[in-house]
């Protein structure tokens, strides 16, 4: 088992929880969907398993097994440790994440740097290597861009190359695709799986879209006001829903490119 979320209840501050009760599990490669209005505590459960929960935020019931260490034990140097190599994140506007005024390359050299990728050589046969895999076009000329001469699709991959390129067992990801276009959603979600299937990660994807959860994901848990609705195999909860929640939720899916 990588992840076993049991029980889970998140705070934030001192204020009442605002998740309860959410307990799933993750395998080696296992992809699982959490879908929900705004609001249902996405973001929070997501955050929580690698506690970086803004303003206070806190696990307040429950627990989260990584690798089979209680992560509520773990120290926040031991969190930072798992962060990158074992762990990686992509969010929603992943240029937000960069640093405006430096170039992809120097930002990815030294994310490679910190984790020990130091040999100048294979650290840009492996910039290279994971441009190319998200296909991005010209990945010299990439290396050499800023984050703002990027597309938000561009910068999204790049996101992604950054993320998988330490080749982590748990992918984390919030919404990685809903700032963008249908088709380059379709896209992206397509290379992020394959990306992952190569190196066997296991992906926990936050996401609005119960057309993008159908088609990645194992698992899906559905989650309204901080608690779950309903949790099982994709195809169960896609074609045997068992709340008019989720049925809702399917209905307000887009036809093409969505479920039917
Ligand atoms: N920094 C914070 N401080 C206090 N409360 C917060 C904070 N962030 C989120 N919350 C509260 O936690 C609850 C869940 O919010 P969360 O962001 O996890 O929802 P979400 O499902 O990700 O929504 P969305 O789809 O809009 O991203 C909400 O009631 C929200 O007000
Ligand atoms: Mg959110």
């Amino acid at each position: 088992m990588l992840l076993e979320v049991k029980q889970l209840g998140i705070a934030y501050g001192r204020r009442p929880p605002v998740v309860r009760d959410v307990s799933f599990t993750l395998d080696a490669g296992e992809v699982l969907a959490i879908v929900g209005e705004s609001g249902s505590g996405k973001t929070t459960i997501i955050r929580s398993i690698m506690h970086i929960l803004p303003g206070g935020g806190h696990i307040a019931e429950g627990t989260v097994f990584f690798q089979g260490e209680d992560t509520r034990a773990q120290s926040p140097a031991r969190h930072r440790e798992l962060c990158g190599p074992d762990v990686a994140m992509i969010f929603q506007d992943c240029g937000a994440m960069m640093n405006p005024i430096r170039s992809i390359g120097r930002q990815f050299r030294d994310y490679l740097s910190i984790h020990g990728v130091k040999n100048p050589a294979e650290a840009h046969a492996l910039m290279t290597s994971m441009l190319a895999m998200v296909r991005l076009p010209d990945p010299e000329r990439i290396l050499k861009s800023y984050p703002f001469e990027l597309s938000g699709g561009m910068r999204q991959r790049v996101g992604i190359a950054f993320a998988m390129a330490l080749r982590p067992k748990l992918l984390l990801a919030d919404e990685p695709t809903s700032a963008l276009d249908v088709t380059t959603q379709a896209q992206i979600v397509k290379e992020m799986m394959d990306a992952a299937r190569s190196v066997n990660t296991a992906i926990l994807i936050v996401t609005h879209n119960l057309g993008v959860a159908a088609y990645m994901a194992d698992r899906i848990l559905v989650m309204k006001d901080g608690r779950p609705v309903e949790y099982g195999p994709a195809e169960d909860v896609i074609y045997r829903p068992q709340t008019d929640y989720t049925r809702r939720l399917l209905a307000a899916v887009p036809g093409p490119g969505g479920l039917s």
